[in-house]
């Protein structure tokens, strides 16, 4: 399993790149809402996210109809080679995930909580698919089930005819919570997951590890003054 971080801080990803395990970065319009983003910094952000790691930074396009997501999708990828264009699972986007990955363009299917969802949206030519998690437990549904269904329906068949340069597709785990959302999706077979940086650090850390650290020290104290 691969991990994304799904966040627009360069300060999370700088540090989270510098743990060695960051593979590529997420970002929507919210998280770049949350960092205080402004439209005519968009475009600039994005490029010092792909500065900072060499793995596929997925880029959000809001449009609502299929030619302006294509118009979005060209100019963000324009902006580095690891750019990767999200699209919304709708009919539009579906249309222009077409177009996209027609022209070698990489696209992340977001907003995708179904089988039937995450297989149109490879057989238009998604490179990644993104099943939200979280989101499905907000409104009382499994969806760590939902997650293992796309997964399993994905892997039944062959994309790579569909996907832009006849790549594999990914199945990244997204609207991740926890990290036992993690242990559940690397077990359910996700190909990434793209966690929050909150999430990051509770994936570093147990309290068991934290006692043994402490009683090490304090023995190693022990062993000095012996
Ligand atoms: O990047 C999409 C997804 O990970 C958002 O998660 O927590 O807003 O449901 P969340």
């Amino acid at each position: 399993m691969k991990f994304f971080l799904d966040t627009a801080d360069l300060d999370e990803i700088a540090e989270a790149a510098s743990w060695g395990a960051l593979a590529g970065v997420t970002t929507n319009p919210t998280l770049y809402a949350r960092i205080g983003g402004r439209l005519a910094d968009f475009h600039n952000h994005i490029t010092r996210i792909c500065a900072l790691v060499e793995g596929p930074v997925s880029a959000e396009s809001v449009a609502m109809t299929r030619d302006e997501i294509v118009r979005d999708g060209r100019v963000l990828a324009a902006l580095a080679p690891n750019v990767v264009v999200k699209v919304p699972a709708m009919v539009e986007g579906l249309a222009a995930t077409k177009v996209l990955a027609a022209e070698g363009i990489a696209v992340n299917m977001t907003l995708c909580f179904t089988v039937p969802q995450a297989i149109l949206a490879a057989r238009a030519g998604a490179r990644y698919i993104s099943p939200f998690v979280g989101r499905f437990d907000d409104i009382s549904e499994d969806g760590l089930d939902q997650l293992g269904d796309v997964v399993t329906a994905i892997g039944n068949y062959d994309f790579t005819e569909s996907t832009a340069g006849g790549e594999q597709i990914e199945v990244i785990a997204a609207s991740i919570r926890s990290a036992n959302h993690v242990t559940q999706a690397a077990l359910l077979g996700a190909d990434i997951a793209t966690v929050p940086f909150d999430v990051l650090k509770k994936m570093v850390s147990h309290p068991l590890t934290d006692r043994g650290l402490e009683s090490f020290v304090k023995d190693w104290e022990k062993v000095q003054n012996a």
